[in-house]
C-alpha cells in the first residue's frame, strides 16, 4: 500500500522517533524511501549574516556555512541510509537547498511516493506549538497521506 515512502529528516529527536515508524513500515510492504534533507536557505543568510562582523564579507561566509551545512548533513544522511538499508530498504537521498516545505512537497510530487512519515515537531521543538511549521505545512500542501509521529508527549506537561 506504502510502496514508496518520502521520509524528510532535520535529525531531530522527533524526526529520528519518525525513522523507527519507516522501518516498520517494511512489515507492511515499503519497498523504497527518498530520503531527504533541505538545507534551509535562510539558515545560512542568518548565520552569514550575524558572523558579518568578522571581516568576512556576507557572501563569502554564506559559501563557507553552506558548505559546513552541506557537509554535516552528508555525515548525518549517510547513517541514516546505513540505517534503512540495513532494513531491507532501497534507498535514495537528496539535499536541496531551499524552503524546507517546498521541497518536501516538490520531491513528493516528483519522485510520486505513496506516503510522507515525518515529525510532528523538529529542531525548535517549541513547548506550545501543536505542529511546527515545516510539518504543518506539509500537511496543508500534500496531495498524498502524511504520517506525522508525535513527540514525547511529557514536553506538554
Ligand atoms: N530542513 C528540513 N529538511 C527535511 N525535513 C525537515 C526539515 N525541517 C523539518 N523537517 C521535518 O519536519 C518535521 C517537523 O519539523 P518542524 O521544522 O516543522 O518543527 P520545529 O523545528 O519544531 O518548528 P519550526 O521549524 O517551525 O520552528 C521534522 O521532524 C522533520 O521530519
Ligand atoms: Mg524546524
Amino acid at each position: 500500500m506504502f510502496r514508496k515512502i518520502l521520509y524528510p529528516t532535520d535529525f531531530s529527536d522527533c524526526a529520528t522517533k519518525a525513522l523507527e515508524y519507516v522501518k516498520k513500515l517494511r512489515g507492511a510492504g515499503t519497498e523504497e524511501v527518498v530520503l531527504v534533507h533541505v538545507i534551509d536557505v535562510r539558515e545560512i543568510e542568518t548565520v552569514a549574516t550575524g558572523a558579518a562582523w568578522l571581516g568576512e564579507t556576507t557572501a563569502e561566509y554564506e559559501n563557507e556555512v553552506q558548505k559546513k551545512m552541506r557537509e554535516e548533513a552528508e555525515k548525518k544522511l549517510e547513517a541514516v541510509k546505513s540505517e534503512l538499508e540495513g532494513a531491507g530498504l532501497k534507498l535514495s537521498v537528496k539535499t536541496p537547498e531551499g524552503i524546507p516545505f517546498k521541497k518536501i512537497l516538490k520531491i513528493a510530487e516528483d519522485e510520486d511516493v505513496s506516503l510522507i512519515v515525518l515529525g510532528s515537531h523538529g529542531k525548535s521543538n517549541i513547548r506550545e506549538m501543536l505542529l511546527g511549521s515545516v510539518s504543518e505545512k506539509v500537511i496543508r500542501g500534500a496531495k498524498r497521506p502524511v504520517l506525522v509521529v508525535k513527540r514525547e508527549t511529557s514536553v506538554m506537561w
